[in-house]
């Protein structure tokens, strides 16, 4: 497996050429373009890995089914359905188009910014310190990764530039779908798309959700089937924004990507994937890291339909 990876890596290394680094939040354009790695980790928890896998990134929307895992442990289905749809948009990930169209001006789904938003507001906490300690702390037990951190730069570039997420939000609070101060909402989402991470924790992640919530190490189970199941739904339908049909076409799994670069994938029953390719296509997905998964999705038969 390693050879075959490694063998993906250098065919796919100079696609990273075709895409651009995220420059819409300052701090992450300061990442070279060129970097690409993948990790995989099977429900044994063997590891196989190639390319840049250590190198660390920032999760961006790969917390949004993560943070919505915890949500739906806080509150229960019913009450976080009330706040979030279930249904695709094919729209991009931070439109504001539909929230006003939309009837009931409710988020289609958790996996555009709007919808997860909502969905961090839902966090169980006192303030936004509480909260985001309570998500590290999730995010630490569901990569098996104790040092998992905020990049506090980062965050101080999302909350300096976010206007457009920090409109949403304000819109969503006077429609009555975004519960509690704004800010401290804003906060919790700035702070857990800024979570650092590296493909390989992302692979671990993939992989508790391919043993449907259980700790490959520990055999702890870490969050209900019902919910891995939800959150794996809303990664094959909504997980790449306005590219996930393609995905489905192309790759064929359920997958989260991440405007970091980062992409997170779970083979159900068989492994979890991260990979890892900072520069982006127009949707924002990591333009070689599709490419990769497209390989690697045909060589092994992974997907799903
Ligand atoms: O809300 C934002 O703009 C970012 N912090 C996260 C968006 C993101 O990762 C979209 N992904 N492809």
């Amino acid at each position: 497996m390693n050879a075959l990876l490694n063998q993906l890596i250098e065919t796919h290394k100079n696609d990273a050429q075709k895409g651009n680094v995220a420059d819409y939040i300052p701090e992450l354009k300061k990442t070279p373009k060129d970097l690409l790695g993948i990790s995989i980790i099977d429900l044994n928890g063997n590891s196989y890995e190639a390319g840049d896998c250590d190198v660390k990134f920032t999760l961006q929307s790969i917390s949004k089914p993560i943070v919505l895992l915890l949500a739906l442990m806080d509150n229960g289905e019913s009450r976080v359905f009330e706040k979030v749809g279930k249904e695709p948009t094919g729209d991009p990930f931070n439109s504001i188009i539909r929230l006003e169209t939309y009837n009931e001006h409710k988020p289609l789904n958790p996996m555009i910014n709007a919808g997860a938003i909502s969905v961090s507001a839902l966090v169980k906490g006192k303030n936004s310190s509480e909260k985001i300690d309570r998500i590290l702390e999730f995010m630490r037990k569901i990569t098996n990764n104790p040092t998992i951190q905020v990049n506090e730069h980062v965050f101080e570039s999302e909350l300096a530039t976010g206007n457009r997420n920090r409109s949403m939000a304000y819109f969503l609070h006077d429609v009555g779908n975004l519960e509690g101060n704004v800010e401290e909402a804003l906060t919790v989402y700035f702070k857990q798309c800024s979570i650092e991470v590296t493909a390989k924790d992302l692979a671990y992640i993939g992989a508790v959700l391919a043993a449907d919530g259980v700790d490959l190490t520990t055999r702890e189970r870490l969050f209900p089937k019902r919910y891995c199941d939800i959150v794996k739904s809303y990664m094959a339908t909504c997980g790449m924004y306005d590219g996930s049909g393609e995905f489905a076409i192309n790759v064929g799994i359920p997958a989260k990507s991440g405007v970091g670069g980062g992409i997170m994938c779970t083979v159900l029953g068989r492994m979890g994937i991260g990979v890892f390719g900072p520069a982006l296509d127009s949707k924002g997905n990591s333009y070689a890291g599709l490419r990769v998964l497209e390989s690697l999705s045909s060589g092994l038969s992974l997907s799903i339909y």
